[in-house]
């Protein structure tokens, strides 16, 4: 038998119920927020990787599905949504009418070593917002995911801030990083070894090093902080306490990704039980993306969140949601010859905006009562011989098995009263 590849999974039955319900709450949020959708390539050109996210990180070095096309294109399956955008908003100039403010859902994949809450082709939501350096936007999108996590009902989650503060401020930290970890060097494994030349703050997020001793106490970027940088960070504390978002500042918080600048943070599910890939959104603000990428200056914040660890989150905290979408009607038939009616009485209810299913696999009346109930369907429109002949249908209330005989074209009418009187009681 084939089997999927390992890291994916299929989605069905209340899982895929659930994402469809969260799916429909963010795009009413982010209408509220007046952000827009942004669709963008599932594969990208594997510079666009390279240079957005960087190439000393874990995601482009060890982490990318590449390929050769017949073209003999370097082509990547996108590891994560923001290098994407960014794109688009450069090649099509989207930048010409700043602000702009994007939402997007989709696959992203990344080789890594599957576990749960963490896969090879996983579904995330993200936002970015462009063309704003004021520190209230930052604000904003912190609070769009926090906002949704608190709609859904997740109680335990904690917000994690931190700064990593201008470029020039990182290369002072990147420097200060440098003399803190030379001494360490023989210790480090062979990537730390080359990121130390390369990039010293992805040392900070080595899976292989996280236990040494180094790792305990090394410089910290807050410590490095302009004044500009500060001021920035200061401001956008308050403007979290503003909007009444708790968080707490975690100096260690760097993020696995280069383009970061200033503001960064990440939600982690404090569940117990969740495991300890517990982080369900991470983002920040990345000022020099569009640049690095050839595109003009322009000013970026956003996140991303895994709809697994979501999905997660929400199963170990037992919230119910509310999915449970009953059927209005299910149409029988009682002999082979009502099927014709059936179709039409169905195909009517359906135009009139009604939730209707009938039988198509030849049932018998027991059987279709049956499957009719399996469905939790509100009414039963039965239609038989008689009821042909004298343009009428039986409809029965399910639940108190109240039936009753009405003319076919009193259907609707009947329907739509009953129906909205069940949804009001
Ligand atoms: P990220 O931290 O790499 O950031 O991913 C964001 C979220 O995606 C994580 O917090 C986690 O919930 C989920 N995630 C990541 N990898 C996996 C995996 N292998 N399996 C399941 N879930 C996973 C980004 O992707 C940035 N683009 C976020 C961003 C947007 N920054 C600014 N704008």
């Amino acid at each position: 038998m084939i089997q999927k590849p390992k890291g994916t999974y299929d989605l069905f039955g209340i899982d895929s119920k659930e994402l469809k319900y969260i799916e429909h709450l963010i795009d009413n949020l982010l209408e509220k927020y007046n952000y827009e959708y942004i669709r963008t390539p599932i594969f990208e050109a594997s510079e666009l990787f390279h240079r957005g996210i960087g190439d000393t990180t874990d995601i482009v070095t060890k982490e990318t599905y590449d390929f050769v096309d017949k073209g003999n294109r370097n082509i990547t399956l996108r590891p994560e949504g923001t290098a994407g955008v960014v794109r688009s908003l450069i090649e099509n100039k989207l930048y010409i009418d700043l602000p702009k403010k994007y939402y997007y859902y989709g696959p992203m994949f990344r080789y890594e070593r599957p576990q749960s809450g963490r896969n090879r082709e996983f579904y995330q939501f993200g936002i970015e917002a462009f063309g704003s350096n004021d520190p209230r936007i930052d604000a904003e999108v912190i609070s769009i995911a926090v906002t949704l996590y608190q709609l859904l009902g997740l109680k335990e989650i904690k917000v994690n801030i931190n700064s990593l503060g201008n470029p020039s401020d990182r290369l002072v930290y990147k420097e200060a990083l440098k003399n803190y970890f030379k001494p360490y060097l023989d210790e480090l494994c062979p990537d730390c070894k080359n990121r130390f030349d390369k990039n010293p703050l992805r040392i900070l997020d080595c899976k292989f090093d996280s236990e040494n001793e180094c790792m305990k106490n090394p410089p910290r970027s807050l410590d490095y902080l302009s004044l500009e940088s500060k001021t920035f960070f200061e401001e956008l504390k308050k403007n979290l306490t503003n909007l009444k978002i708790e968080y707490v500042i975690n100096p260690s918080l760097v993020r696995g990704l280069d383009y970061y600048t200033h503001t960064v943070f990440e939600v982690e599910a404090k569940i117990e039980g969740f495991g300890s890939l517990n982080t369900l959104c991470g983002g920040g603000r990345y000022d020099s993306l569009s640049s690095t990428l050839d595109g003009p200056d322009c000013y970026g914040v956003g996140f991303a969140m895994g709809m697994e660890r979501l999905l997660k989150a929400i199963d170990i905290e037992k919230i119910i949601l509310p999915i449970d979408d009953p059927l209005d009607v299910f149409v029988i038939g009682i002999t082979k010859e009502d099927k014709e009616v059936v179709d039409n009485i169905t195909q009517l209810l359906r135009y009139n905006g009604f939730k209707v299913d009938t039988d198509y696999l030849g049932r018998n009346i027991k059987g279709q009562f049956k499957i009719a109930d399996r469905y939790n369907s509100k009414y039963l429109v039965i239609i038989g011989e008689e009821e042909r002949n004298k343009k009428t249908i039986k409809i029965k209330n399910n639940k108190t098995k109240e039936e009753k005989e009405i003319k076919l074209e009193e259907l609707i009418n009947y329907l739509t009263k009953v129906i909205i009187w069940i949804m009001k009681n």
